[in-house]
């Protein structure tokens, strides 16, 4: 999947989202933000300025934000985003009140609309993860020049010597059968059951 495809499911799915920010005290804050609009350089949603969100944004402008769509646990696929976020002002904010057309209701009058304010999150990293499928599928993504490196476990190929350990204990069957053993990470869940088992320390932990 692109990473566009990624943001447009966060935006057009899911779009209520978990939106994570620290407050004057240096303490994690949490509320559901909307997400109005996805394009090539990034996410774009919208807050008042009264409120202490946008507070908290203007002051340390990083958010992380965790969406989940789906009925239940095995039926879901989460998207999870950290990154730099800036005001555009009113910038396309009548394209968001036409591409949303519930927000009126919210924010009857011109008046009213006076408050708010539209954010870009124009920098930033995250991971797709779908337990739909099993074994479960993830896929790190990143934009607006960000970089990400592999997360979980590797297995050093100088080191293994082909023992059945790791595959004995892996629950996502994601290591190969052939020697040096090689971790599929688009379904490896981190578990580190590998890591703990290998005899001769070949499983590498990445973070
Ligand atoms: C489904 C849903 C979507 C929301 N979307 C937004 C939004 O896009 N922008 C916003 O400012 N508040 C939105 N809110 C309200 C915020 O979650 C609420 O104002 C939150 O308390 C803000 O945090 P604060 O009180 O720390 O400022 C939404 C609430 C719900 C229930």
């Amino acid at each position: 999947m692109t990473t566009q495809e990624i943001l447009d499911i966060l935006q057009r799915d899911i779009h209520s989202a978990v939106f994570a920010t620290v407050d004057d005290q240096c303490l994690p804050q949490t509320c559901v933000i909307d997400l109005m609009l996805s394009d090539g350089e990034g996410l774009y949603f919208l807050t008042a300025r009264g409120k202490s969100f946008y507070h908290r944004l203007m002051v340390r402008p990083y958010v992380a934000i965790s969406g989940r769509k789906g009925e239940d646990t095995l039926s879901s696929v989460a998207i999870s985003v950290q990154g730099a976020v800036r005001s555009i002002g009113k910038e396309r904010l009548e394209e968001i009140f036409k591409k949303n057309p519930y927000m009126a209701k919210i924010y009857p009058t011109e008046q009213s609309r006076d408050a708010l304010e539209v954010f870009q999150l124009y920098r930033g990293k995250g991971e797709y993860f779908d337990l739909s499928q099993q074994p479960p599928f993830r896929q790190t993504f990143s934009f607006g020049g960000e970089t990400f490196h592999q997360t979980g476990y590797r297995i050093n190929p100088d080191k293994c010597i082909g023992c059945q350990g790791c595959r004995s204990v892996c629950p996502s069957g994601c290591i190969s059968s052939t020697i040096p053993r090689v971790i599929d990470p688009s379904h490896c869940l981190h578990c580190g059951n590998c890591f703990r088992i290998c005899p001769v320390k070949a499983v590498e932990k990445l973070d």
